[in-house]
């Protein structure tokens, strides 16, 4: 959740260090600070809010030196302070930390001789290591006893009074990557944090910790023996980084969906038909569990339609922290599906190593190659959605659809309930998509001309059927995280067991609904719904706006697509009703309040 950065430099590092925060800053939003030393001081500066605060910090009051550590933050103990930002000082040592250290409260007790000046876990870790160098130990060795002591989710990074030329860096739980400069190295949260500085990385493995100076790094694994770890060149991924003449990230990766989605088919579809790794089978699987969070999950109930109705496998859907917990059986026939954008997420990361030894066969799809997730699973499956900024998830949640559709097309195959025609006429619907995308992105100013009066809503209900129920869960999702309005999703024909209750006339009820076997049902839902009075805004294609377009509040004509394949193009209305109904209530679309790009905690 919160963003680290290291650099033993050749020059002046607090410019370098701001710069890779601003890279950082997804991960979390509340504060921010860097450490440095200089002629052997250890020294800070931080500020509460967005990292332009720290940076003004900075003009005011400069940090000068050639090694440094810097943080962004996305509070979990103690609110968003200066005290409490990062880096964490304790005498000698400096700590910057990601993922939360579960025995702060015994620790602090153990070290109750020492003066603590933070709500946070973080700062343990810091006056921990100060009581080693205090009892007469090196820094390399206070580092790693430190180290022994914490239990739960870290990622580390140490810098000591005195010692320019040493950075202690460790990783349990949440990711960590290693740099390495000419002359000069470097320590971050993730490959883009440094890729303007070095694409050559090597990621530290669980449990790995490592002493990096200028020289270079030595990594040691979770035993405390000298570890090889391979130093991978990454694509540079920096130029993504630009809002390319949009407002927000969030739109400029909207208008990207049919670009990213056709080059996602393009690696799953050849020709006629879908090609994935060869072990990627489901021949033999029994059933599919599917487990993920937040937009991720409604990619997975997506799916769920999906490999049920054309493949014929039973599918479990989960959300990665109940499934964590709850010790579901697993068939030592089942693929075992975890998607995650980042590939990081702490809940998909501990619910995959759940089933890794039960499941047959353990894929994930994320759009980070490098992550966690994805090194950890028998096959990752990229998305190929580039670098996605906006907080909001929009175009990895496309590539997350395309992928599952080919993967339950492939399945489909695989169990005989597809002929070649069947497949091929599947493929080139899908492949009409990034078009039919481009047609829906058309209606921007049709959609955003009825956000203005959602805006003023205090609560909207989406509703949808089939597939589309999953959609109407994604779309309130969108409203909430960006406009901050409260907005739930339901299954239509769940409207008259209870959120019924809900309606009059303050609350938009905004109907998922292309022309498919259950339109006349979902229909006669909206009727409820307007005969008390809702005002309906009814997301359709031309032959069910025909049908049903009259007496609602607004109605939006979408292309025709196969209903099957409907989630990925009625998207597009979601995000953009989200996108504007933020901008008329004036939120931080990029970086919403309270939530951050990359969830590495519980
Ligand atoms: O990186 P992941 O896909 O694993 O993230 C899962 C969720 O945290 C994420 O989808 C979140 O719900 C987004 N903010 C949704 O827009």
């Amino acid at each position: 959740m919160c963003g680290i950065v290291g650099v033993l430099g050749d020059h002046e590092v607090a410019p370098i260090l701001v710069e890779a925060l601003k890279r950082l800053e997804y991960r979390g939003y509340d504060s921010a600070g860097i450490a440095t030393v200089q002629d052997g001081r250890l020294d800070r500066r931080r500020a509460v809010g967005k990292l332009a605060n720290l940076s003004d910090v900075l003009v005011h009051d400069p940090l000068a030196g050639k090694s440094g550590i810097g943080h962004t933050r996305w509070a979990t103990h103690g609110g968003p302070t200066v005290t409490n930002a990062h880096p964490h000082q304790a005498g000698r040592v400096a700590v910057v930390h990601n993922g939360i250290i579960e025995n702060y409260r015994d620790l602090r007790a153990r070290l109750s001789h020492r003066t603590f000046v933070t709500e946070t876990d973080t700062e343990t870790v810091a006056q921990l290591c100060e009581d080693f160098l205090d009892q007469g130990l090196g820094r390399r060795e206070a580092a790693t006893e430190t180290l022994k002591h914490l239990d739960g989710a870290y990622a580390l990074a140490f810098l000591f009074q005195g010692e320019a030329d040493l950075i202690v860096a460790a990783r349990k739980g949440s990711p960590l990557a290693i740099g390495h400069g000419e002359g000069e190295m470097f320590v971050g949260s993730d490959a883009i944090a440094l890729s303007p500085m070095t694409n050559l990385i090597t990621y530290l493995d669980e449990g790995d910790y490592a002493f990096v100076t200028r020289d270079g790094a030595q990594i040691f694994d979770a035993h405390g023996r000298l570890a090889n770890r391979d130093a991978r060149t990454i694509p540079a991924q920096a130029a993504q980084l630009d809002k390319g003449g949009h407002k927000h990230f969030m739109a400029k990766e909207i208008f990207e969906q049919p670009v990213v989605l056709s080059d996602c088919l393009n690696d799953y579809i050849v020709g006629d038909t879908v090609t994935f790794p060869d072990d990627v089978d489901f021949t033999d699987t029994d059933r599919m569990i599917l487990v993920a969070c937040g937009t991720a999950h409604y990619a997975c109930v997506v799916a769920k339609y999906w490999f049920e109705q054309l493949a014929g496998l039973p599918c479990d859907v989960d959300i990665a922290s109940e499934f964590r917990y709850r010790e579901p059986p697993v068939s030592d026939r089942a693929t075992a599906l975890f998607v995650s954008q980042s590939g990081e997420t702490a809940d998909t990361l501990a619910a995959l190593r759940h089933v890794q030894e039960k499941a047959a066969r353990v894929v994930s799809v994320v759009n980070v190659p490098e992550s966690s997730i994805a090194r950890e699973s028998d096959v990752a499956l990229p998305i190929h959605a580039g670098v996605e900024v906006g907080v909001a998830s929009t175009k990895a949640f496309m590539n997350q659809l395309g992928v599952l559709a080919t993967l339950a097309i492939l399945a489909a195959r695989q169990r005989g309930r597809i002929d070649a025609a069947r497949e091929a006429a599947l493929i080139s619907e899908l492949r009409s998509l990034p078009g039919l995308i481009n047609q829906a992105l058309a209606l921007e100013d049709k959609i955003a001309s009825h956000t203005a009066e959602l805006s003023e809503a205090h609560s909207v209900l989406f509703l949808g059927r089939g597939p589309m129920f999953p959609m109407a869960l994604e779309g309130a999702l969108k409203l909430k995280e960006i406009s901050y309005i409260h907005a739930e999703g339901y299954a239509s024909g769940e409207l008259k067991h209870g959120p019924i209750a809900l309606i009059d006339k303050s609350v938009p009820v905004i109907v998922m609904a292309p022309k498919d076997a259950l339109f006349d049902k979902t229909v006669s839902n909206m009727q409820e719904v307007m005969a008390r009075d809702g005002r309906v805004w009814l997301i359709t294609d031309a032959d069910g706006a025909a049908q049903a377009g009259d007496g609602t509040w607004a109605t939006l004509t979408m292309p025709r697509v196969d209903p099957i394949l409907a989630p990925l193009l009625y998207a597009v209305p979601a995000q953009l009703i989200a996108y504007h109904t933020a901008l008329h209530k004036g939120t931080d679309v990029d970086q919403p309040r309270n939530l951050a790009k990359s969830v590495t905690v519980e």
